[in-house]
């Protein structure tokens, strides 16, 4: 089973993500770092050298990568299920999973991580929320179209890990009654 973390930057797809393939013996994998392998650069270079149309087509590709028949959980970037194609690829490989926070929470955690991504580096605070808001608002609508959200306001990793396990157990019942 192949399951797509899939959310804004800083929602803790990847460190949520490493918990519950840990717990469960899946893979875990991590579609930034994969692309930063691909290209020999990182995230940031990417950008600025080749443009983020390159990275998007790289990041699209790696998406497509996994075996159906694994047990992989794989952290995707922000902007990786924002497109009806990435939705496709990842829906026809597995599930995806959406972790909703609101702009405010994930401001107060991106105004610490800003640094290292590119979307978003130069901002000040003001750009930076409104940034957040307008963006969230346009991605929703793809988010949402996973499988399943969850809620991560004020909740601790270990709840979502946990909502995680759950999820993976009930899919494999429903397999296995088939
Ligand atoms: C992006 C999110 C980043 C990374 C890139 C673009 C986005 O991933 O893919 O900087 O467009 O939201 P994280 O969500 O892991 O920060």
């Amino acid at each position: 089973m192949v399951i797509y973390l899939v959310g804004f930057m800083g929602c803790g797809k990847s460190s949520v993500g490493r918990r519950v393939a840990k717990r469960l013996g899946f893979e875990f994998a991590d579609t930034d770092s994969m692309v930063e392998e691909a290209a020999g650069a990182s995230v940031p270079e990417i950008f600025a050298r080749d443009g983020e149309e390159a990275f998007r087509r790289m990041e699209s590709e790696v998406l497509c990568r996994f075996d159906p028949a694994s047990n992989t959980i794989v952290a995707t970037g922000g902007g990786a299920a924002c497109s009806d194609a990435n939705i496709e690829a990842m829906k026809s490989r597995g599930r995806m999973i959406y972790f909703r926070l609101s702009a405010d929470r994930l401001f107060e955690r991106l105004q610490r991580g800003r640094h290292h991504r590119p979307k978003i580096a130069d901002m000040d605070d003001a750009s930076l929320m409104e940034y957040i808001s307008s963006t969230l608002a346009m991605r929703e609508p793809f988010y949402s179209q996973a499988s399943m959200a969850i809620d991560c306001d004020g909740v601790s990793d270990e709840y979502i890990a946990d909502h995680i396990r759950y999820y993976i157990e009930a899919m494999r019942y429903e397999t296995a009654g088939r």
